[in-house]
Order: C-alpha cells, then sequence, then structure tokens
C-alpha cells in the first residue's frame, strides 16, 4: 500500500478507531504525556506524532494551560497525523479546551516531518511510529526535530504471549485463515520491537541515549463483539489479511472470530474486554 492509500484508510477507519479503540488507547496516550510532563522544560514545544484523535495532545494542552494559569508561559503543543480525518477529529477534541494558539492540529506523515531540525523540546508517539512502513525513518525524524537532551517517548504493544488483547483477537483469524494465505504471510516486522531490549535497540539507532522501557496495563471493553469484529475488519492493520479471502473465506473467519468473542463475552449483546499491554519508552535525543 502507498502512503496515499494507507492514510486514505485510516480516513475511513477514523470513525470506528475513536468510538472503540480510542478510550483504551486514549488512556495509555494520556498516561504517556503524563509519565514525561514532570521531566518538561517550563513552556515547552511539544510534537505529537500520529495523533490520531487527539487524546495525548489533549493531555499536553492542559498541562500547558496549567503552566500558563500558574502565571508562565504554556509553550506549544503541535498535533500531527497524516490522515486528514484524523487530524479533524484531533482539531475538534482539542478546539472544546479553548487553548487558542497553544495548540495546532496538521496533517505530516510521520517518515518526513515538515518541521526544521531541532525545533522541539518534545516528541511523542502513541502507538504510531511502530505501525509506519519505514519505522526508522519515523524514529530518525522525531530525533531529527528535537533539540540534543530533548525528550522522546513512544508507546508500542507488547507481543501475543504478553499482550492478551492481540493474542485474543488474533487467535480466531489465524484458526480460520484459509492455507494459501496463511503461507504467504509475512513475519510483522513490529514483532522485533516488542521487547524492552528491541525496542531500545532501534530506537537508540536512531539517534536517542538513556532509554527507559517501562510495562502498562488497562483494558479494552468493545460494547459488543460484533464491534470488536467491525473495528478488526476496518483496520488498516488487519484488513490486508482480508482482502487476499474470497468471500466465503471471509465469512467463515467472521464466525469463527464472532463465536470466540461470544463466548468471552457470554453472549451477542454482552461487551467483550481484552486486557491490554505496551511498553512505554522515554528517551532523550543524544
Ligand atoms: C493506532 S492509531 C494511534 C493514534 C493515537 N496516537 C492514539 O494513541 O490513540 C495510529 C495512528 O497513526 C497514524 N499514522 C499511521 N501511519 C502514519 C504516518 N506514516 N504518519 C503519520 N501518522 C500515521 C494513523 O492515521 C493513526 O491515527
Amino acid at each position: 500500500m502507498t502512503s496515499i492509500d494507507l492514510s486514505t484508510a485510516w480516513d475511513h477507519h477514523a470513525s470506528t478507531y475513536t468510538r472503540v479503540a480510542a478510550p483504551c488507547t486514549g488512556y495509555f496516550a494520556q498516561s504517556l504525556f503524563l509519565s514525561v510532563a514532570g521531566r518538561l522544560p517550563p513552556a515547552a514545544r511539544v510534537l505529537d506524532i500520529a495523533c490520531g484523535n487527539g487524546e495525548l495532545s489533549h493531555a499536553a494542552v492542559l498541562h500547558c494551560l496549567a503552566q500558563q494559569r500558574a502565571g508562565g508561559a504554556p509553550g506549544q503543543v503541535i498535533a500531527t497525523d497524516f490522515s486528514e480525518e484524523m487530524v479533524a477529529r484531533a482539531r475538534r477534541n482539542l478546539s472544546a479546551l479553548e487553548a487558542g494558539d497553544v495548540v495546532r492540529c496538521e496533517v505530516h506523515d510521520g517518515q518526513a516531518l515538515g518541521f526544521d531540525a531541532a525545533s522541539f523540546d518534545a516528541a511523542f508517539s502513541a502507538f504510531g511510529i511502530f505501525l509506519f512502513p519505514d519505522r526508522s525513518a519515523g524514529w530518525r525524524e522525531a530525533a531529527r526535530v528535537l533539540r540534543p537532551g530533548g525528550l522522546f517517548a513512544t508507546a508500542v504493544w507488547r507481543g501475543p504471549d504478553d499482550n492478551p488483547l492481540g493474542r485474543l483477537q488474533m487467535a480466531p483469524v489465524m484458526m480460520s485463515l484459509p492455507e494459501h494465505v496463511r503461507a504467504s504471510l509475512p513475519r510483522p516486522g513490529w514483532l522485533d520491537i516488542t521487547t524492552p531490549e528491541g525496542l531500545t535497540k532501534e530506537v537508540t539507532a536512531a539517534g536517542f541515549v538513556d532509554a527507559e522501557v517501562t510495562v502498562h496495563s488497562a483494558a479494552l471493553t468493545a460494547p459488543t463483539p460484533q464491534a470488536m469484529w467491525t473495528m478488526m475488519h476496518e483496520s488498516p492493520l488487519i484488513r490486508p489479511l482480508f482482502e487476499r479471502c474470497s468471500e466465503d473465506e471471509l465469512a467463515v473467519i467472521e464466525r469463527s472470530v464472532l463465536a470466540d468473542f461470544e463466548e468471552l463475552a457470554g453472549g451477542a449483546d454482552r461487551p467483550v474486554r481484552f486486557e491490554a499491554s505496551c511498553h512505554f519508552l522515554i528517551a532523550r535525543r543524544a
């Protein structure tokens, strides 16, 4: 998929993502900001890369406004995403904070950010850079736009053994995936950074030092098994798998997923809850 196809896929997924995933990923994203907030310099210029509907930026703007109320300069938050629809959602959500120039929402591809070198004090990416087709370019761009010593923080899912969300979501898909699709599956590259060591090695290679990695957990509650299936079916990450299946093959996968999730939930009209676990990496620009 080209970058434009991918951003269009995220445009289409934005509404479902916001409704079903963001209450959980948004909790992680806000916690990621709060894990760094105490170390930010006064009036920090903060970048949110792959901001989605703006959850991390929301916490960052509240931080700036609190500094302003305390009599200091607020600093500034720039929320960016390559999906125009996600940026529009972030803008709408953040406008409720009435923060004026303290926040800007802009379309940028995180693999080639349109900002000057060394122009931010802190850069964040919650569940963003880890899924870029060119992840190294994402880490390098984050390093490039940070001033030396600037703070970088990212959230990345742990591997299936340590993250029930990933494991339980994909188990019924993998069980019913036709052999011709299963045989052609590449090993997802992001598995290399599911361990603290793998993540630290890759991020450090892009120009960061003093990396700390910690484990964080929360639950994703989908209102019904069907809502979770719809999200998976639409997801730009999983959908390419389904596009290689015939209609009949896809119907088999859907039945398998719904049966599994209904068992987990205790009924088709019950919420289905997935424990989710991720790593936060916090580092400094060398
Ligand atoms: C899993 S969502 C995370 C959103 C948000 N950070 C959160 O934690 O809720 C991934 C986001 O990455 C964005 N994204 C994917 N590839 C991107 C790229 N190359 N440049 C910028 N944003 C990208 C998508 O549009 C989507 O909003």
